[in-house]
């Protein structure tokens, strides 16, 4: 077998997976749902179905993805030979990367938009109706938001094409921990804003009444969408991780990070739209109006906002990184092609969608398919139906098909790690989660 190459160390590993975790689900999708559907209620939903179903699917991937060294296709024609089914949920995956890459790369072309902003100095001095007016005129600007897509996929594609050491590994080292500083920040500073109290109310209390089906898919889903999983991403990362690494503890580490940065958003938007009138359920303006309120009221404002900004972009990058990363070892593993090569073919075949997404966006654009944008289809499509399925099947795969032992082997790595724990989280991955999975899928259908 070819020799291919592993991520250099335990922090690697962590650090490239919290990569492809911390972004833009996060900081712009993860308020959003949340303002969407409660508040609170939302809120304690994600955190039990992120904390437990999250680990237990990262897990499932690492070890199909290390177990056979492979793509997400190849991985199961390895495991499982080219014969049954199997290889679809290879499929299945990569068309997901391919999709959410698309309409990512939307909003990653915003963030390199408003880090223009930030540094011409744009939000000072304006009211809320004029952020406002910002974020609608630069979102029908006729081409500047294509132009930031395809630079950002331009930049995604060249990390890509370099391979993983160089690439992904050495950036995310560096500037993720920042990122978390600059959040840190950020929140102490909402905190202090007049809203604040409404804000952590609307948050932090849930209103149990509110629970429903729709709630418990979204929340579902935003994990899913959030923590990189059940579309092969993983998989991909898995297939890079040494024969030594703790799968187990590096998975609770990025599962953790990914939450920290998910609820400090919400502490940073939430008193920040409460104080300036914003709705939270204002959906995809929510991030990019309540933030430059914030930075307005701050001393140094202009220079946090700019550091911001230049931070989130990174972290934006370093998940379109691994959406393009599953499309990359997937074609030049089963077509033979060369990584630049391959970088370049799925990153333009992607810009045929995203730039449909981005148009979807403006005002009276005909890209509309029953009342929701490309871009909302795109999402929904992905979050609310790929992701999940995907998810399914790859714990029905570990936790039914692959053989227990070979489980608790990559589990233990070869029996040197204690098995109690990661017994346990057999179990979560044969029982619980598919339960979990198709319990929520179904609740969203009844009323
Ligand atoms: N998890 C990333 C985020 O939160 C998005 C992503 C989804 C990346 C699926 C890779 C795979 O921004």
């Amino acid at each position: 077998m070819k020799q291919r190459e592993n991520f250099g160390s335990k922090l690697g590993i962590i650090m490239a997976t919290a990569g492809s975790a911390l972004g833009l689900g996060n900081i712009y999708r993860f308020p959003c749902e949340a303002g969407a559907n409660g508040g609170g209620a939302f809120l304690i939903v994600y955190l039990i179905v992120a904390l437990l179903m999250g680990t237990t699917l990262m897990v499932a991937e690492f070890i199909i993805g290390r177990r056979s060294h492979s793509n997400p296709i190849g991985a199961f024609r390895v495991l499982e030979g080219k014969k049954n089914g199997w290889m679809s949920i290879g499929w299945l995956g990569v068309v997901c990367a391919f999709l959410v890459l698309a309409f990512y790369t939307t909003v990653a072309g915003w963030t390199l938009g408003y880090l223009g902003k930030s540094v011409a100095n744009h939000f000072e001095g304006q009211d809320l109706g004029q952020i406002q007016g910002q974020f609608v005129s630069f979102t029908n600007h006729p081409w500047l938001p294509i132009v930031c897509q395809l630079i950002f996929l331009a930049l995604t594609a060249v990390v890509v094409a370099r391979g993983i050491k160089d690439g992904i590994e050495k950036w995310s080292k560096i500037l993720m921990p920042m990122l978390l500083v600059i959040m840190v920040v950020l929140c102490v500073k909402s905190l202090t804003l007049n809203g604040a109290a409404d804000g952590l109310r609307f948050f932090f209390t849930p209103d149990f009444s509110k629970i429903n089906g729709k709630v418990l898919i979204s929340a579902l889903g935003q994990s899913f969408f959030s923590l990189s999983i059940g579309m092969g991403a993983l998989i991909t990362y898995g297939s890079y991780i040494g024969s030594k690494d703790n799968m187990l503890s590096s998975s609770t580490s990025v599962v953790f990070a990914d939450t920290l940065v998910a609820v400090l958003a919400g502490v940073i938007i939430f008193p920040a739209a409460f104080t300036f009138g914003v709705q939270p359920e204002a959906g995809a303006s929510l991030a990019f109006t309540t933030l430059p309120m914030v930075f307005q009221q701050m001393t140094g404002g202009y220079f946090f906002c700019l550091i911001f900004f230049l931070l989130l972009v990174i972290a934006t990058l370093t998940s379109t990184i691994s959406l393009l990363e599953v499309i990359v070892a997937t074609t030049t593993e089963e077509l033979h092609i060369s990584r630049p090569k391959a970088a370049i073919l799925g990153s333009l075949t992607t810009a045929v969608i995203g730039v449909l997404a981005t148009l979807s966006f403006r005002e009276g654009s005909p890209l509309h398919l029953n009342g929701q944008t490309v871009f909302d289809m795109l999402d929904h499509i992905t979050a609310l139906y790929l992701m999940p399925i995907g998810g399914l099947m790859i714990v029905l795969f570990v936790g039914w098909r692959m053989k227990k032992a070979d489980t608790l082997d990559e589990l233990t790595n070869g029996g040197t790690l204690r098995a109690g724990i990661r017994k346990v989280v057999y179990y979560l991955i044969r029982y619980v989660a598919p339960v979990a999975i198709v319990v929520i899928f179904i609740s969203q259908l009844v009323k």
